[in-house]
């Protein structure tokens, strides 16, 4: 868990800004006929012509520029020769490094006309992203945030995957603590001001267990559900302060 300083408190804001800003100047594109690779390619020279380095790119072996999750695709989606067709969702994952200091955020995309029952799935991925955010505070636990989090998913009637979640970041990309998207209030690892994590709940219609496939080359998996049915994720860089929190990755 990295303390920030006064000077890195601005390093990551303007990294966070440009992860968001990646996934601003890609939305455009996402359309369908476009390929996954395309989506990498567009974010891994827009991330270059601003002088940030992807994070992901050759990162414990992973492949490429960015991770982009379609339809039953949980998360770690490496990007591919896969094109989009109307009523797919994809999550597009970017993290930048700037300066040193790491921002890390996703949002899932509507390709075309969605099935309403999948564009419920994708809002309720977004909202129960900020019931976390919110249940952010100076010396709370990361299971508020989980609890926050899956209370609103489950009265939605969706589950939450409990195996993966967020993480502290800052000097680097994964640090402590693990962020669940499940627990009990006033419990586990305790949130102290100026440092970083991220909220990054995703979200399934099914509870249906997880399947894993390997990354060639990489210790990272894909997970996917083992049902076929669609999983939904939004990703928020967040810093904790002595009086909330702050949002580093949005525009
Ligand atoms: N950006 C992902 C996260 O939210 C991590 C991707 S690591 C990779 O934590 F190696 F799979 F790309
Ligand atoms: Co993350
Ligand atoms: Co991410």
């Amino acid at each position: 868990m990295t303390v920030l300083s006064g000077e890195e408190i601005q390093k990551t804001r303007l990294s966070a800004r440009l992860a968001a800003r990646v996934l601003e100047h890609v939305s455009g594109f996402i359309k369908p006929g476009i390929k996954t690779l395309e989506i990498d390619q567009i974010c891994h020279d827009f991330m270059l012509s601003n002088n940030a380095i992807p994070a992901t790119l050759n990162y414990r072996g992973y492949p490429k520029s960015t991770c982009t999750s379609v339809n039953s695709i949980i998360c770690h989606g490496v990007p591919d020769e896969t094109v989009l067709v109307d009523g797919d969702i994809v999550n597009v994952d970017a993290t930048c490094i700037l300066d040193g200091f790491y921002g890390d955020t996703s949002r899932t995309f509507l390709v075309g006309d969605v099935d309403p029952e999948i564009r419920r799935l994708v809002d309720v991925a977004q909202t129960a992203m900020f019931k976390g955010i919110e249940a952010i505070t100076p010396y709370g636990t990361v299971e508020d945030i989980g609890f926050a989090v899956n209370k609103y998913v489950t009265r939605q009637g969706f589950y939450v995957v409990k195996e993966i979640g967020g993480h502290g970041i800052g000097k680097s990309f994964h640090e402590e603590p693990f962020v669940p998207s499940f627990g009990k209030k006033n419990k586990g690892s305790k949130l102290t001001p100026f440092h970083c994590i991220t909220v990054e709940p995703m979200v399934n219609m099914t509870d249906a267990k997880i399947a894993e496939s390997p990354i060639s080359g990489s210790d990272h998996k894909i997970y996917k559900t083992s049902d076929g049915t669609p999983s939904a994720q939004f990703e928020h860089t967040v810093m904790v302060t002595d009086t909330g929190y702050e949002i580093l990755t949005m525009l």
